[in-house]
């Protein structure tokens, strides 16, 4: 989605640092970008639609990437109102040229404004709704642009995270949040804005995540914030602990690479002082023990995306171990329904960047529900946590690559956790769920295993499916939701048709789709539904589909049918969403390879998805 960056300072920044922070915001997804900067009195700027390397081509050929600015903003744009093109990129300026803008969300009555503001004379060059804030802050000055935007936000209706600077105020940016994520920042000699720290820890660890409603002016070494009323707001800082140097490749060729191999620390940072010798101890919610004890009456997930994966795979372990009641539901639904939840309730948000509109109107709605809500994000100071009543915070270091992995993973992990203490607090302690527990714990030595085997084997296995238009993910109880993530990264990255079904439903309908040109990825754990599973493998292969199987190493029956296999370690069923999940990552990734796309950025995706 849109990313926003602004730099302000009295000691000579240049146009690259500016480049520099926009790079950083690559991974959230765009389509064109811009600059805009503060030098001699003047608001100088560039757009371009493309990668950030068309701008700094350009700057490059009219020698001014070393320029110095004092206030600088920058803007990776995500279209949705007008066409990807050099003219609706940001920033936009107002007629005069002297005020720039960026801007992240979607201004609802942006039509009703613009033709006000062309009624005054106003001249547009885009078709965005963006613009309008531009002209709006025109007609609105009066020589204080902190003034003329105050003024001019409560005259916009819709989301927004804005970022403006004027001509003649070289020391200050001005900015303010409803409904898309903000974070302000400084240094001993800059102020600094946007939209994820991702741009910001290179010069700082301390971070203010606005609220909606707040309006902020950023200064060399400081900032300050108001509400709409004008009246100052005196909130400290949230320290971040994530190093910049996390944000970086780390000499993998990917940032998807990067993440999928990262993942025996993660699970072990997700887990550690969480679960202590196989006992479920997540401290950060003891103040939930009373509500689970004495109130709690059901448990409802509202997620998106892999997100929502994770949560379906702890609605099957939850349902195993436990007679909880537990519903889910994908978040863009939810929020327009009448869900069947109340002050009994405990509404887990699961969101990796805390970010996702969908979710967070979804946790509005169970507040307005007097439900509990617990989130589950791995962005501190992210929008969701901080409308939640508590938060368990995943701690695997930004995720870069637009396609989740290693929160995915981390999600399935704490969950499980998590889950397993509210069971214990209900039902009493149990040796089945310690089992599992105890594989948890060793989990990330199974994925350092599993990767290691796996890496190589799949560069081979990805040449023979890389040129298919379409495939089907198959598995029956826990191996389904690990279908549905399997056919959701591949589909994302490599745009192939992927689909997910549970076998069992094969026979309804989708097994008409099955011929020679329609391969099937079968997970076949062992266990009681394993022979059903070589049953819809006939099945498939009956219609001359080829099967790749996920298997246990000794399952030769199964081998023999398939036309091509991949070892997975033989865990209690509900570690096998786990235990697959790295699996179908590096067969999405390596097919994106051979189909030279760039897995970390897939087309029409965005890591953080702000609007609706
Ligand atoms: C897929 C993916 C998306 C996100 C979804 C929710 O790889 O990344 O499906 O899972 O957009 O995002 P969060 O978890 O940030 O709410």
């Amino acid at each position: 989605m849109c990313g926003i960056v602004g730099y302000v300072s009295d000691s000579g920044l240049e146009v690259e640092d500016l480049i520099w922070g926009l790079k950083k915001l690559e991974y959230r997804g765009y389509d064109s970008a811009g600059i805009a900067y503060n030098s001699d009195h003047s608001i100088k700027y560039l757009k371009k639609s493309g990668k950030i390397s068309e701008i700094e081509k350009a700057l490059v050929e009219q020698n001014i990437l070393k320029e110095s600015f004092y206030s600088g903003i920058a803007h990776t744009r995500w279209a949705t109102h007008g066409v990807v093109s050099e003219t609706n990129s940001h920033p936009h300026l107002d007629c005069k040229k002297e005020i720039a803008v960026i801007h992240n969300g979607i201004i609802e009555n942006f039509q009703e404004l613009r033709n006000y503001l062309e009624k005054r004379g106003h001249m547009f060059t885009s078709q965005t709704d963006s613009e309008v804030i531009a002209h709006l802050i025109e007609d609105n000055y009066k020589a204080d642009i902190f003034e003329a935007v105050l003024k001019s936000l409560k005259e916009l209706k819709g989301t927004y995270a804005i970022a403006v600077i004027h001509k003649d105020r070289p020391d200050e940016i001005v900015a303010a949040r409803k409904g898309s994520p903000l974070v302000i920042s400084h240094s001993k000699n800059m102020g600094m804005l946007a939209s994820d720290v991702t741009p910001l820890l290179k010069y700082s660890k301390e971070m203010n995540f606005l609220n909606d409603g707040e309006i902020a002016v950023i200064f060399p070494g400081n900032y300050k914030i108001y509400d709409l009323k004008g009246n100052l707001i005196d909130r400290k800082s949230i320290s971040i602990s994530w190093d910049e140097t996390l944000a970086e490749k780390s000499g993998y060729p990917h940032f998807m690479l990067k993440e999928i191999f990262e993942q025996p620390n993660s699970l072990k940072s997700v887990l550690v002082g969480r679960l202590v010798d196989s006992e479920p101890k997540v401290k950060e919610i003891e103040s939930l023990e009373d509500f689970v004890k004495n109130r709690m009456k059901k448990i409802y997930v509202v997620a998106c995306g892999t997100s929502y994966h994770a949560g379906l795979t702890t609605k099957y372990f939850t349902n195993k171990y436990s007679d909880i009641d537990f519903e889910i539901e994908v978040a863009s639904e939810f929020r327009y329904m009448n869900p069947p939840i109340d002050d009994k309730t405990l509404v887990l948000a699961i969101s990796q960047s805390g970010e996702t509109i969908d979710t967070l109107e979804g946790v509005r709605k169970s507040k307005e529900k007097e439900a509990y809500i617990l989130t589950i994000s791995n962005v501190v100071g992210s929008t969701i946590p901080r409308e939640s009543d508590a938060v368990l915070y995943l701690n695997t270091g930004p995720e870069i690559g637009v396609a989740a992995t290693k929160t995915y993973t981390a999600q399935i992990a704490l969950l499980y956790t998590l889950v397993s203490q509210i069971i214990y607090w209900k039902n009493g302690k149990s040796k089945e769920i310690e089992d599992i527990l105890k594989h948890l714990k060793d989990m990330p030595k199974v994925y350092d295993e599993i990767l290691n085997k796996t890496n190589g084997h799949m560069m081979d296995l990805v040449k023979k499916y890389k040129d298919f238009k379409d495939m089907m993910y198959i598995g029956r109880r826990f191996g389904y939701p690990a279908a549905l993530e399997g056919a959701l990264k591949l589909k994302e990255i490599s745009y192939i048709n992927a689909i997910a079904y549970q076998a069992g439903e094969l026979k309804h309908g989708p097994i008409a789709l099955l011929d020679e040109t329609f391969p099937v990825f079968a997970i076949v754990p062992s266990g009681n539904l394993r022979e059903k599973m070589i049953s819809n493998i006939m099945e498939v292969k009956a219609r001359g589909a080829k099967v790749i199987a996920l298997t246990p190493e000794n399952d030769k029956q199964t081998k023999n049918i398939c036309d091509d296999f991949i070892n997975i370690p033989d865990l209690p069923d509900c570690l096998i969403p786990l235990v697959v999940a790295p699996i179908t990552q590096l067969f999405a990734y390596y097919i994106a390879l051979e189909k030279n796309l760039d897995p970390d950025k897939p087309r029409n995706l965005a890591k953080s998805v702000t609007v609706e």
